[in-house]
């Protein structure tokens, strides 16, 4: 099939090289020249495990192209999947703005039968105002041309974008239009190995339920946190807890790790974007309102576990930073806890010495020119003479670290673990002295 992807971000990107990668004929489109010159320098505009090489191998097969030309874009795709990016507003909305852009675009061009599938996560509602902005154009250009509208929230995870794509739990289409349930089906069918996993709906439905998903994840979050920080007080340690709670099937294991707070471009958005439609409707989402709260919270547990260590005074000291990215497995620093901690940090006098295996390049952009915050070149050179450790992202490579070194590189043998990754009782063998999220002592 022919499919034009809007928006040559994280989503439409993965999109697009894996729909390729099933031998349909993919244009991806983007109006910033410099990523699309990157991708057809056969390079990649973000760090994604496994997509350089599915890139790389379909475009070798000409299945896979970049644009920056809109005329070309519309022509080429029966299927129109718009992945732009949908920012929050000031007021936690979610701006539509480049939605509604590329629907129009789409409108005053195209000639045939289209198909266009939001991608993007968007609002119920969206696709409403996409049909809108398609027809105000056709109607401009005195023309009436047949088109369907569909909803296909996408559910990838940073890190595992591609294997989410090519094996996922389920693919959501919300839509009405007949021949287009179909072309989707089609078009999804290598991705299904039962058809259980294609759930069509009405398209309001379908976008409920992209944000019904994030908020039920960011709540498990948060509730753990919250459990975490009174396991400490009464003596329990919450990993166990964890076990023992996700036995239970009803409950299960994924999702309940505590930790330094949930971060990246999609909880944090996603959780406002959903509190704002309630508002607006005049309703209370009471639950989810104390999830972004307390996850605001959660983002400075670590800052609190080093003042009540070390003092509220940090100047002078030093802390070694392992981590930046929002999780292990990618570049991205959007909404990430490591942000919250630096910033505390500085403002209380510390220094800090970071690493991240990837995130480096994207930290000096984002902290800027800042004396505060050195880089290291590997995690152990980053302990040399730092007070104490703090770890933040669970990068596998941090898992089995050198103890010795740890004990006799830090100035004191302190450990912040804001992931939980470190066995408690490992590091008091190994002569540390650890802070986990909801550890027992
Ligand atoms: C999330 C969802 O997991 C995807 O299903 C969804 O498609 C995506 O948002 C999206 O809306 O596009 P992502 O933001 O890439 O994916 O990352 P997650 O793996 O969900 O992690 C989000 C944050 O939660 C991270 O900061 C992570 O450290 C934190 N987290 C996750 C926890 O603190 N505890 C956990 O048990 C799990």
């Amino acid at each position: 099939m022919k499919v034009t992807v809007v928006g040559s971000g994280y989503v439409g990107l993965v999109t697009g090289a894996c729909l390729a990668e099933m031998g349909n004929h993919v244009l991806c489109m983007d109006l910033d020249e410099r990523k699309i010159q990157v991708l057809r320098e056969g390079g990649l505009p973000i760090h994604e495990p496994g997509l350089l090489e599915v890139v790389q191998r379909n475009v070798a097969a000409k299945r896979l192209e970049f644009t920056t030309d809109v005329d070309a874009a519309v022509r080429h795709g029966t299927l129109q999947f718009i992945a732009v990016g949908t920012p929050p507003d000031e007021d936690g909305s979610a701006d539509l703005s480049h939605v509604v852009a590329a629907a129009r675009a789409i409108g005053e061009r195209m000639t045939d039968y289209k198909v266009i599938v939001d991608k993007s996560t968007v609002p119920v509602g969206t696709a409403d105002r996409v049909r809108e902005a398609v027809a105000q154009a056709l109607a401009a250009r005195g023309m009436e041309l047949e088109f369907a509208v569909v909803s296909n929230p996408e559910f990838l995870k940073e890190g595992a974008a591609v294997e989410d794509f090519m094996r996922p739990d389920r693919i959501i289409v919300g839509g009405d239009d007949e021949r287009a349930l179909l072309l989707m089906r089609a078009l999804y069918a290598p991705f299904v190995r039962s058809r259980d996993r294609l759930l069509v709906m009405d398209v309001r439905s379908a976008e409920f339920t992209k944000y019904a998903a994030n908020a039920m994840l960011a709540t498990r979050i948060s509730f753990m946190n919250e459990l975490a920080l009174l396991a400490e007080k009464v003596g329990a340690d919450i990993e166990r807890v964890r076990l023992g709670m996700g036995s239970d099937p009803r409950i299960g294991y994924s999702f309940l790790y505590a930790g330094a707070g949930y971060g990246g471009s999609c909880f944090p958005k996603d959780v406002k974007a959903l509190l704002h439609a309630a508002a607006v409707q005049g309703q209370a989402l009471r639950v989810l309102d104390a999830v972004e709260r307390a996850n605001d919270q959660q983002k400075l547990v670590l800052v609190d576990k080093i003042t009540a260590r070390f003092g509220a005074d940090l100047a002078g000291r030093v802390f070694a930073l392992w981590g930046l990215a929002f999780k292990p497995g990618t570049d991205d620093m959007r909404e990430a806890p490591s942000r919250v901690l630096v910033q505390q940090l500085l403002a209380r006098g510390a220094r800090v010495v970071a690493y991240d295996p990837v995130a480096m390049d994207e930290a000096r952009r984002v902290f800027g020119d800042n004396p505060g915050i050195r880089y290291a070149d590997s995690a152990a050179a980053a302990l040399q003479d730092a007070d104490a450790l703090v770890l933040i992202t669970e990068w596998r490579e941090f898992k089995s670290p050198d103890f010795d070194a740890l004990r006799t590189q830090l100035r004191q043998p302190v450990v912040f673990d804001g992931r939980n990754l470190f066995e408690p009782a490992l590091m008091r063998a190994m002569g540390l002295e650890y802070h986990g999220i909801g550890r027992s002592a």
